[in-house]
């Protein structure tokens, strides 16, 4: 799965974060910020070799990226993480929010771990690494920070009340920072994607893909680089004015009537 880069905003003199960037669509919004221009800095947790193997990629084609692995959950190491694009890089413009963990189990099998695990990562490890970020972005005269949800922040999925939970908040999180972080000139928004491919998933779940390809009105699976071209959007100028906003990038599913 291909897209085009041509059309893409430039980016060129922004330095972005991107968290999670040796996962699946992490590596997709960061070549997207590549692809614009942007200096990159590539976090991971354990995907040590990924994103070591995308910054070879993405250098060798004249891009700018650094990796600098986090625990998200960890408020120094989310210091530390934002440290390392000043460091390298002089400052800080956009941040993604993309680290997140999506496991299944039913509410009545849930225990109180399992919640925790997936609340402490994608909400906390938001508010951490945004928190850390805006530090540095405020000195810097602004910035932008997106989050990516899911839009199981808006509707409601079976066996992921935990990770339904932490969308929606994460959602949430996004349109208070966007009224507390306004003012410093810190943009903050979400960018809410539907299924996405990735390599072996109609093998994983046919069924699944099966009743989204049925469903959705765009009729295809969410590319990474859709997800990319968003972040791209909202950490450039063309969207200087758009704070505290969901960007659905879901192929229209959330547009169908329910009945
Ligand atoms: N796949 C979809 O269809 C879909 C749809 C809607 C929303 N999303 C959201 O999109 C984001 C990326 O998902 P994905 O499908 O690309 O999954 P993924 O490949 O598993 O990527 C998630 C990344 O989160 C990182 N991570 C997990 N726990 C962390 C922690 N404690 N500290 C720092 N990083 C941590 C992992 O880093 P390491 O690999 O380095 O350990 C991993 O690369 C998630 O927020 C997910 O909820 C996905």
């Amino acid at each position: 799965m291909t897209s085009s880069t041509q059309r893409l905003p430039d980016l060129s003199g922004t330095v972005a974060l991107v968290t999670g960037a040796g996962g699946g669509i992490g590596s997709g919004i960061a070549r997207q910020f590549a692809a614009a221009g942007a200096a990159v800095v590539l976090h991971y947790l354990s995907s040590a070799d990924e994103a070591a193997a995308l910054s070879e990629e993405l250098n060798a084609a004249g891009g700018r990226t650094v990796t600098a692995q986090a625990d998200v959950t960890d408020p120094e190491q989310c210091r530390a993480l934002v440290r390392t694009a000043v460091d390298h890089f002089g400052r800080l413009d956009a941040l993604v929010n993309n680290s997140g963990v999506q496991p299944n189990e039913p509410l009545a099998d849930m225990c109180v771990e399992q919640w925790r695990f997936v609340v402490d990562t994608n909400v906390t490890g938001t508010f951490l690494a945004t928190q850390a970020a805006v530090e540095v972005m405020r000195d810097g005269g602004g910035g932008s920070v997106t989050h990516i949800a899911s839009i199981e922040g808006s509707q409601p999925a079976y066996d992921h009340a935990h990770y339904c939970a932490s969308k929606a908040a994460v959602i949430m999180h996004a349109r208070t920072a966007a009224i507390e972080y306004g003012p410093l000139g810190v943009r903050v928004n979400t960018v809410s994607p539907g299924l996405i491919h990735r390599d072996g998933l109609e093998d994983a779940w046919p069924d699944g893909v099966g009743r989204w390809l049925e469903a959705a009105p765009l009729g295809r699976l969410g590319r990474s680089s859709d997800v990319g071209d968003a972040c791209v959007f909202l950490a450039s100028t063309m969207a200087a004015f758009i704070t505290g906003q969901d960007l659905r990038v879901d192929g229209g599913m959330l547009a169908r009537p329910t009945w």
